[in-house]
């Protein structure tokens, strides 16, 4: 079976330069099966939820999280730190501890910002997070994204700085050679 990896976007905004990212991403790996991993729809984490067992959207979700052989999270920095929505997101994937599906997952990060950290911030939190819930992050390669506006064409929708290209590519192949 071919490797899949799950992409979920620490973004909710439309015109999100994360989700940018991350679709470019996918395109420029085209030998890559990749599987979006939306968060949207997932309920405030609430213990209260679980006790008659998991909403559907978060069956969903943690049946993707489940599915995938990896996943590359792409994600902005808010306030130095992890966007609610992400947080929430791998609050639900957390569960239940030990046996929950984000148990040994490998997970890449990858975060792109206006500003000039490349959300190194809340890539410092994400790890320190996923590893709480056992996952096991990419421990080689990082990949902070700065000055992102410029890199970006809004109306194609696409990464247009080369250099980036290149670094989003090389990022998916050590994180495939990782996993395999
Ligand atoms: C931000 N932004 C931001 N950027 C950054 O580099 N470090 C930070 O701490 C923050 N903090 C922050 C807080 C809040 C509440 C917002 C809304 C924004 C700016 C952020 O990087 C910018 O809005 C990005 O464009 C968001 O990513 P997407 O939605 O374009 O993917």
């Amino acid at each position: 079976m071919a490797t899949t990896i799950g992409i979920i976007c620490g973004s909710l905004r439309e015109q999100s330069y994360n989700r940018i990212i991350a679709q470019s991403l996918i395109q420029m790996n085209k030998s890559v099966q990749f599987r979006w991993i939306e968060i949207k729809e997932l309920p405030f984490f609430n213990e209260d939820l679980e006790v008659n067992g998991d909403p559907d959207a978060v069956l969903l979700f943690k049946s993707a999280v489940e599915e995938v052989d990896g996943i590359i999270i792409v994600s902005p920095e808010y306030n130095s730190g992890i966007p609610g929505v992400l947080k929430n997101a791998l609050d639900w994937s957390s569960r239940p501890p030990k046996t929950s599906p984000m148990n040994k997952k490998p997970i890449g990060l990858i975060g792109a910002t206006p500003g000039g950290f490349g959300t190194a911030f809340a890539q410092m939190q994400l790890r320190q997070v996923l590893e709480t819930m056992q996952a096991q992050v990419f421990p080689f390669q990082k990949l902070f994204i700065s000055q992102v506006h410029q890199k970006i064409n809004l109306q194609e929708q696409v990464l247009s700085d080369e250099k980036t290209k290149k670094y989003l590519q090389s990022y998916v192949e050590e994180f495939l050679d990782w996993i395999q």
